[in-house]
């Protein structure tokens, strides 16, 4: 493994069992996450992205192949959000720390700073029940972020959302990836969105899925999700997503 790349999976096989029977998820799969990328994981609807994910920040195990981690750290990003109900904002994004042992008063500087990263600010004692969509994403966002994770995996994380909260929430994430120089590997099933963020998109093939193309992004950033050219590359890989 060179130093720049972080993991690297090289013909990983993943099975689960239903009712006894073997039912593959993904085969031969073999990726690298390269330090600082922002790395797309594209395709439908039980192709097996999250299970990737998951095998990529070692909470599954391959049946076969390797899997090789060189992170220290990383944390996750939830399409559900998955924010503890009983906890308020504050928290909620201090947990991590928290679990870690580290101080009230670092946990509160840390927490401040986050909150008003995310444009949390007057929510710090609220309930996630009380906050929008958007803003329990933000929440999310922030508790993933205190960790000062090497890399962040983010599992459909606008998927959620309303329209116009996810392109707002893409653009943040981009500020967050481009400012604190945290390696990205996120999924969706948007092409468009693929296109907008990422430099890298892997895309999977049907089930059991394996990664048929990694479309290297030709477009400098910012991206005009508008231009023709744009458009023309979103149905080129839209082509190779069906
Ligand atoms: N823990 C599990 N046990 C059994 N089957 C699973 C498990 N996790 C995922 N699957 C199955 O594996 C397939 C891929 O799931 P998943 O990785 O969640 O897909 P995606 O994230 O692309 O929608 C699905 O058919 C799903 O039902
Ligand atoms: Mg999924």
């Amino acid at each position: 493994m060179t130093d720049n790349v972080l993991i690297h999976l090289n013909n990983v096989t993943k099975h689960f069992e239903d009712d006894g029977r073997k039912v593959p998820v993904l085969k031969d799969i073999d990726l690298d996450v390269q330090r600082g990328e922002f790395l797309m994981l594209l395709g439908p609807s039980g192709s097996g992205k999250s299970t990737l994910l998951r095998l990529l920040s070692g909470l599954e195990k391959p049946d076969s192949g390797t899997l090789h981690m060189g992170v220290t750290s990383h944390s996750f990003v939830f399409q559900d959000f998955a924010l503890f109900p009983w906890l308020t904002v504050a928290e909620n994004i201090g947990f991590g720390l928290k679990m870690k042992g580290r101080s009230e008063s670092e946990i509160t500087a840390v927490v401040k700073d986050l909150v008003s990263e995310m444009g949390l600010d007057g929510f710090l004692h609220a309930y996630p029940r009380e906050l929008s969509g958007g803003m329990k994403q933000r929440v999310g966002i922030a508790r993933a972020l205190a960790m000062s994770p090497e890399v962040m995996f983010l599992d459909e994380p606008f998927s959620a959302l309303d329209t116009f909260t996810e392109v707002k929430l893409r653009l943040e994430v981009l500020k967050i990836w481009e400012t604190r120089k945290i390696t990205m590997v996120m999924v969706t099933h948007s092409v468009e969105e693929a296109l907008f963020m990422a430099d890298r998109i892997a895309v999977f093939s049907e089930r059991p899925a394996t990664i048929s193309n990694i479309v290297k992004n030709p477009f400098p950033r910012p991206r005009n999700v508008h231009s023709a050219e744009f458009v023309r590359k979103v149905e080129e890989i839209s082509n190779l997503v069906e």
